[in-house]
């Protein structure tokens, strides 16, 4: 930035999956070299960017409302606003038709250019006209390489080893608005952990948006994700987001056997009729993923397992939805997010299939479907009643600064006193569960 005094001050706020949090991470790093600095009050913001989500309508809604409340701000002082994301990446003309307040616009792949871009804005906005100015390039390539992310502290660092998605399931916006799959180099991702070490991060989160396909040259994920849990003083490595495709043996032996690779699996099943997975080209059917469960179970006897299910897709009859609760009671997940279906423009579902499945239709299935999965998830949770289990200090408990909440080696919140023992974030400890709910654990 021009201005050496007193710098340009940016306000982001993040919407959507880890992957946003983490590439807010690499823009705050890339625009703080070159002389921007960041606020988390937006009263005192020149420039506020919103890193969006596109994945069901009300994340749309969510940002429409945002830029509503900002619709104000820009009439009483000059403002520059960004939108970013998938949602800038998908719906540049919609955005622009609906909301005239909007400066910038950057896709997840054009963040370089960003700090380029706002400062044109910027310029143009002292000159006293607005230039709108838009990033929307998908690359092949681009994977942020040399980016060091700025990291909000806490115990945990994301890392970004791949981007993009190839699947193209039918009722997934993502592909379009992430575009092609593509792998950091594993040198460069065992540096960045390494350094995350060293800073005192203490759990990793390997992050993509099918991390599990990664691959660059020899190294596959079950490679890379060792490599990463080997890292000194590193206590904790997980992964998000995997597709149940992507499960080879050697992933599963390497969760199984390495002490600091987290005994939790992720494992989106979407639905549990085989007719409409085909539909959804998930490319596996219901005993496909049971047997996959089977094996992980069998390999790894305490494993946590946690899914994503979506509600009234296209055709989808009560059969259909009966068949999801019986694998949904048949894997006894530990918990579920579960979706009303939410068709996306341009996507093949919304090219081929028609929306046909009535609002009020899915939001029963969902309710059903919650229902059963907290009777499943209380039940689990009460499993672990007794037992002494090793937890990491992650912050205060919510709305309770006398408690410490923490995160089992399978990613289950449990909550103590603070006064039993001292404690501080990052640091393990041993703590014996006395008392459980649907969403988390209580201890002594
Ligand atoms: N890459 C991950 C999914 C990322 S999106 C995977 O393949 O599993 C996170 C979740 O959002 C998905 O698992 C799905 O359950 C849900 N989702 C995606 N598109 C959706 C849509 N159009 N309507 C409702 N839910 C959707
Ligand atoms: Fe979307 Fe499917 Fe890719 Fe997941 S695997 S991001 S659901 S297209
Ligand atoms: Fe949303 Fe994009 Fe993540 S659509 S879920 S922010 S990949």
């Amino acid at each position: 930035m021009t201005n050496k005094t007193s710098p340009h001050l940016v306000h982001i706020e993040t919407f959507g999956c880890q992957m946003n949090e983490s590439d807010s991470e690499l823009v705050r790093s890339l625009l703080k070299q070159d002389g921007f600095a960041f606020t988390e009050d937006r009263e005192r913001a020149d420039v506020m960017l919103m890193n969006t989500c596109a994945i069901r309508e009300n994340a749309h809604n969510k940002v429409y409302g945002h830029l509503g409340e900002l619709q104000a701000v820009k009439k009483e002082r000059p403002l520059v606003v960004g939108v970013l994301g998938c949602m800038a990446q998908s719906l540049k003309d919609e955005l622009t038709k609906k909301v005239p307040l909007i400066d910038v616009l950057a896709g997840p792949d054009a963040y370089r250019q960003l700090p380029m871009l706002i400062t044109n804005a910027l310029q143009a906005q002292e000159q006293g006209f607005a230039k709108k100015a838009f990033a929307l390039d998908l690359s092949e390539y681009e994977t942020y390489e040399g980016v060091l992310p700025d990291r909000d502290g806490g115990v945990n660092a994301w890392i970004t080893v791949m981007r993009g998605c190839d699947n193209f399931c039918s009722f997934c916006v993502v592909p379009y608005t992430r575009g092609r799959e593509r792998s950091r180099e594993p040198q460069s991702v065992l540096a960045e952990a390494q350094q995350a070490a060293s800073l005192g991060y203490k759990q990793i989160t390997l992050l993509g948006q099918n991390v599990n396909s990664y691959r660059s040259g020899d190294w596959d994920f079950a490679r890379l994700i060792s490599a990463v849990a080997d890292t000194p003083g590193i206590e904790r490595v997980r992964f998000t987001s995997p597709h149940p495709k992507d499960y080879p043996l050697p992933l599963l032996t390497a969760i199984a056997a390495h002490p600091k690779i987290c005994k939790h699996i992720h494992l989106p099943l979407q639905s549990g009729s085989d007719r409409i997975l085909d539909l959804m080209g998930r490319e596996y059917t219901a005993a496909d993923y049971s047997r996959l469960v089977d094996q992980i179970k069998g390999m790894i006897p305490d494993i946590v397992l946690t899914t994503d299910i979506i509600c009234g897709f296209s055709t989808e009859t009560e059969q259909d939805f009966e068949s999801t609760c019986r694998l949904v009671e048949q894997t006894r997940f530990h918990s579920a997010f579960v979706f009303a279906y939410s068709e996306r423009k341009n996507t093949i579902a919304a090219r081929k299939f028609e929306d046909d499945i009535p609002e009020d239709v899915k939001g029963e299935r969902v309710k059903r479907l919650v229902e059963l999965q907290r009777e499943i998830g209380g039940a689990r949770n009460r499993e672990y009643l007794g037992q002494t289990l090793s937890v990491l200090v992650e912050r205060e408990a919510t709305r309770s600064p006398d408690k410490w909440m923490g995160k089992t080696d399978g990613n289950i919140a449990v909550i103590w006193d603070k006064s039993l023992e001292p404690l501080q974030p990052g640091m393990l400890t041993n703590r014996r569960i006395t008392d459980s709910s649907v969403a988390a654990l209580f201890a002594e």
